[in-house]
């Protein structure tokens, strides 16, 4: 029992513990109830009764070396085991950041701004909080006439006087600015956000972009209207695209005019987002009304010019098949991580 207990007390003081498992097998060979020590107390009775302190201090001896060398192991493993940083899978891919992109509103408005700079027109901007007197008034839209009504406005202050403040409905009144700031020729888009008072779905938002244009020159014509927009139009949808004119109405433009182009989504066929039709409606335009240039300043008689304002938003959800145009304007990441840069 002696010799035994001393191979043991030598094979405890040997072993070497460097993992995880050696410690655990180290545990299940010698401390647990059923271990090798405990067996040896177990032995205890059958020693010759004059032996017994002697070879029992020997076992507790046995034992205390045991349990130190056990819990000695065990805070030095765990120790290694945060320093090495163990538990760390380094086989992981690493984590991918998003730095943040362009939005999709802002890089189709981006392309048109290219088509329309690249055929000479500069950029201009104004206040999105606009006086009702640009707005409507230079816009020759008279007091209390009906056509007020085709753009639900968010009046900020209250009445119809000329000091009124409102949330502007389209970026017209940017090209008011424009033209009582600048002598012609002036060649001028206006990109940016309006606001209108709908009712708000899938399909419809009380802020959306607009990007309008404005040409002012000695003998401009519809003939150049045009031009300019199957030029921006082939550029913007393909070069296989269609364009319809439609006489329509607007106070600033005469003659006016909506433009629809064939959907480019069936290629005229018609389908579901064209409502079967073949075309979808892209922006209405028209040539500058005298009075608009009258209460700008700039001679009628002398100069003639031609304005179009299209919304930018249609266009962004058919781009990138978004079926909420609310989407575009609530700011949710996992909307916008789907467009990295
Ligand atoms: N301002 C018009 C609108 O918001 C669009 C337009 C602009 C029409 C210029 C004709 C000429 O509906």
């Amino acid at each position: 029992m002696e010799n035994t207990i001393r191979s043991l007390q030598q094979e405890i003081i040997d072993f070497e513990i460097n993992t995880p498992e050696a410690l655990e097998t180290f545990r299940l060979r010698y401390t647990v109830r059923k271990g090798l020590i405990a067996t040896l107390f177990g032995q205890l009775k059958s020693v010759e009764p004059a032996e017994k302190p002697r070879i029992g201090q020997l076992l507790n001896e046995l034992k205390q070396s045991a349990d130190a060398r056990l819990s000695e192991a065990e805070e030095k493993l765990a120790a290694t085991t945060s320093e090495s940083g163990k538990g760390i899978d380094l086989t992981l891919p690493g984590r991918r950041y998003f730095t943040g992109s362009e939005h999709p509103v802002q890089k189709v408005l981006g392309e048109m701004k290219k088509i329309f700079s690249d055929m000479g027109f500069g950029i201009a901007t104004g206040p999105e909080l606009e006086l009702d007197h640009y707005n409507f008034d230079m816009l020759n839209f008279p007091p209390d006439h009906p056509a007020r009504d085709m753009q639900d406005t968010f009046f900020i202050t209250n009445g119809n006087a000329d000091s009124d403040v409102l949330l502007r409905t389209h970026t017209s009144p940017v090209q008011v600015r424009v033209m009582l700031d600048q002598k012609p020729p002036i060649r001028v888009i206006c990109p940016g956000k309006v606001y209108r008072n709908e009712a708000i779905s899938a399909r419809s938002y009380c802020v959306f972009h607009q990007l309008e244009g404005l040409y002012i020159d000695k003998n401009v014509s519809f003939a150049d209207l045009k031009a300019t927009i199957y030029s921006f139009s082939r550029q913007m949808f393909g070069s296989d695209v269609k364009l319809r004119f439609r006489p329509s109405f607007f106070p600033f433009t005469e003659p006016s005019a909506e433009v629809d182009v064939t959907c480019y989504l069936c290629g005229g066929k018609g389908c579901r987002v064209c409502k079967k039709s073949g075309w979808l409606e892209i922006m209405g335009c028209g040539m500058v009304h005298p009075n608009v240039m009258r209460n700008c300043g700039i001679d009628p008689e002398t100069w003639s010019g031609y304005a179009f304002g299209m919304g930018v938003d249609r266009t962004v959800l058919l781009r990138y098949k978004i079926d909420d145009i609310r989407l575009l304007f609530e700011n949710d990441l996992r909307m916008l991580r789907q467009f990295p840069a």
